[in-house]
């Protein structure tokens, strides 16, 4: 029996990487994805991709176009390397400690058969849980830049799948997810936002991460890794033949998309393959083909739970300029949040409107120079607010609103990076609202991305995290650069404050987490209490039970997580306990279940105490499961604090309804779950 399955073995090694002709085959290490490479009569390559036999990718075409340069010719291949990698490294902070990086690698070098005779080669890995491939440019003779105008990597789908997506928006990712079959993807008629400050959507394209079911129920997401010196990577929808298109996005200025110099990598063209939606979550894929960490200690990156004066400005409770007569950055008032965050357990406090410029931040075309970075508003005595945080043990959360005027921030920079060295802080929120400034250029650009990357450079330098808003996607670029510790990069929390769409549907986050989710961390800022937000914005309000606010403190992965609601808000609340509890920062990380765009369940072990957090979320509709715990450690004994939705709570007629209990459990425990509509659970499960 052995023999034979020694036999087995060998014959699939060697059939994983045969070369026929022009044909070049990889598998998966457990040999379920296979990905091959034809070049037909010396043509252009085209790649496609199959699942346990069956064809997920139809051959689809590889290829890019360059500025002053021929098309691109027949190629044919000079060169294989076949290359296996199984192994471990570990995460500074994260969803768990210890990630196995296992795939099977290919490097087919390719030269045009005809002149220019120019190389190409195309990487692929090939992992259990995906695949993802990039194209090199080597170095070539008399050229040492490429000016690419597009990249034409076709994605060949099989079927009218059913997709979970957003608009190809070269200037904001915050939409809301749109559920339809593939056929019906539609998004050009979002072109004209109207809760946005920006946006722009020039085709009927998608966003990444999009995230697919096929008819036989296999998911599918697709995504880029280490997206670095190249513009973000949209996919165009030809929905009569089923296929998606690489269009990358532009700028006004200049006539290619990308200008790059050689040698050169592209990121990498990621597809996700999951037989079960809970597993497009586990995967660690789009990490693992990022490079490891170049910045050395990042000690001063610090996992955190923060309060902050924040959600008053979007309730319009105060403002963030002074000439309302309502500024909410006041010395007085931080010292207020610092006090409440000592009490509570909250590592640090953000102060958004502290610094001169707010009067016209937004709504101007012209916001060069409005903001410096270093100047505080006259009743903001930084100085005191950063002492007394510090006698605290809080942290206070440095605010780079940009207004998108990027230039200013650029000359800024170093100034604005060494003011906050001085001060001892080591964590910022940027952001990027409106129209990109210099003119003609959009948020997802080459430009920006080099922008976003420079940005993370000169904080590293001065020991600074960012936690950036309005951001470029997550690629997976915090393996190597640690310090990007979070993001927005999604209809956050705010927009159910002030949205004129009455805000985000039970339906978002359960989406979220199976799409945005999947590039990485999100600064989501949950927390709400008062999720009528009353009586500061009586026609909006906040759509989930309060039961799921909690939850989302483990659903929705961010090593820094906001409590955004008024402290005041907080006050006398008895499930206010589990955010003093949850942890931020993980050993371990099991997605016990979920649909896309349904309801999800994950349960997390905290790196520091060795306790369980568990959180599930729903959207509109009420669920029953039953959740076997053995997921706890063994001979473990919890005290378990459950924190579940009322019988009678409801997202819309009874949100904040929750009941609060008690148990012993232990691995051998059942829970049975019950979610409200757009409710939630969450537990706090600590050793005894
Ligand atoms: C948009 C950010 O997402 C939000 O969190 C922030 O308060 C405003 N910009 C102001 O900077
Ligand atoms: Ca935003």
């Amino acid at each position: 029996m052995k023999k034979y399955i020694l036999g087995i073995l060998i014959v699939t090694m060697l059939y994983a990487c045969t070369k026929t002709n022009s044909q070049m085959i990889i598998q998966s290490p457990d040999g379920k994805i296979e990905v091959k490479l034809d070049l037909k009569n010396n043509s252009l390559p085209t790649y496609s991709v199959t699942y346990e036999g069956d064809t997920v990718i139809k051959p689809s075409s590889m290829g890019f176009e360059f500025l002053d340069q021929p098309e691109m010719s027949g190629f044919r291949i000079v060169d294989t390397r076949m290359k296996s990698v199984n192994k471990k490294w570990t995460m500074p902070w994260g969803e768990q400690e210890e990630v196995v990086n296992h795939y099977q690698e290919m490097l087919i070098s390719l030269q045009e058969i005809k002149k220019p005779k120019r190389s190409m080669n195309i990487r692929f890995r090939v992992f259990d849980d995906g695949i993802g491939f990039r194209y090199e440019f080597p170095e070539q003779p008399g050229r040492n830049t490429l000016k690419i105008n597009e990249e034409h990597t076709e994605f060949r789908l099989t079927g009218d799948h059913r997709v979970w997506w957003i608009p190809g928006d070269w200037d904001i990712y915050e939409h809301l997810y749109n559920e339809t079959s593939f056929s019906e993807i539609d998004a050009l008629q979002f072109a004209q936002h109207e809760s946005l400050a920006q946006t722009y959507i020039p085709y009927n394209a998608v966003n990444t991460p999009v995230t697919m079911r096929t008819a036989s129920g296999l998911h599918l997401s697709f995504h880029e890794a280490a997206l670095t010196d190249f513009p973000g990577m949209t996919l165009r929808v030809d929905t009569e033949n089923l296929t998606m298109r690489s269009e990358l996005v532009g700028s006004e200025r200049t006539e290619y998309k990308a200008q790059v110099s050689l040698p050169f990598e592209t990121p990498w063209r990621t597809i996700q393959i999951a037989p079960d939606a809970a597993d497009l979550i586990a995967s660690k894929m789009i990490l693992n083909l990022n490079e490891p960490n170049k910045l050395g200690d990042v000690s001063y990156v610090k996992p955190m739970k923060y309060a902050g004066i924040w959600w008053e400005m979007h309730l319009d409770k105060s403002t963030w300029d002074l000439a309302s007569g309502r500024h909410g950055a006041t010395t007085e008032n931080t010292k207020r949040y610092i006090d409440f965050a000592a009490e509570n357990n909250l590592g640090g406090i953000l102060v958004e409107g502290w610094n001169t410029g707010w009067e016209k931040w937004i709504g101007v075309d012209d916001r060069e120079g409005i903001f410096d970075f270093v100047t505080p508003y006259p009743d903001y005595d930084i100085n005191e607010v950063v002492r007394y945080a510090k006698s605290k043990g809080v942290e206070i959360i440095m605010h780079h609103e940009t207004s998108a005027a990027v230039t200013t921030y650029e000359q800024q920079l170093d100034t604005a990076y060494r003011f906050m060295e001085s001060l001892g802080l080591h964590a910022v929120k940027t952001g990027y609202v409106g129209t990109i400034i210099p003119k003609g250029e959009y948020h997802h650009g080459q430009y920006m991305v080099k922008h976003y990357r420079k940005v993370l450079e000169t904080a590293a330098q001065h020991r600074v995290a960012v936690n950036a808003h309005e951001p470029i996607k997550a690629t997976g670029i915090r393996r190597t650069y640690p310090n990007a510790i979070s993001r927005e990069g999604l209809r956050g929390q705010e927009f159910n404050a002030w949205s004129s769409d009455g805000g985000n549907p039970p339906s978002h986050l359960p989406t979220v987490a199976f799409t945005r989710m999947l590039a990485g961390p999100i600064d989501f800022t949950p927390g709400a209490f008062n999720l009528k937000l009353e009586p500061y914005k009586p026609n909006n309000q906040v759509s989930t039970t309060l039961a799921q606010q909690l939850a989302l403190y483990v659903v929705i992965y961010s090593p820094v997580q906001m409590a955004c609601d008024l402290p005041e808000h907080y006050e006398g609340q008895p499930a206010f306990q589990f955010i003093r509890d949850v942890g931020v920062d993980w050993q371990q990380t099991e997605v016990l279940n979920g649909e896309v765009g349904d309801y999800v369940t994950i349960a997390r072990k905290e790196k520091e105490t060795g306790n369980w957090f568990l959180g599930s979320i729903t959207d509109e509709h009420a669920r029953e499961f039953a959740l076997p715990l053995n997921f706890l450690d063994k001979d473990v004994t919890y005290e378990a604090t459950l924190y579940k939705d009322a019988p009678d709570a409801h997202w819309d007629d009874n949100p904040e309804a929750i009941n609060i209990e008690k148990h012993t459990l232990k691995a051998t425990d059942t829970l049975n779950v019950q979610l409200a509509p757009g409710g939630g659970l969450a537990v706090s499960f600590m050793k005894k």
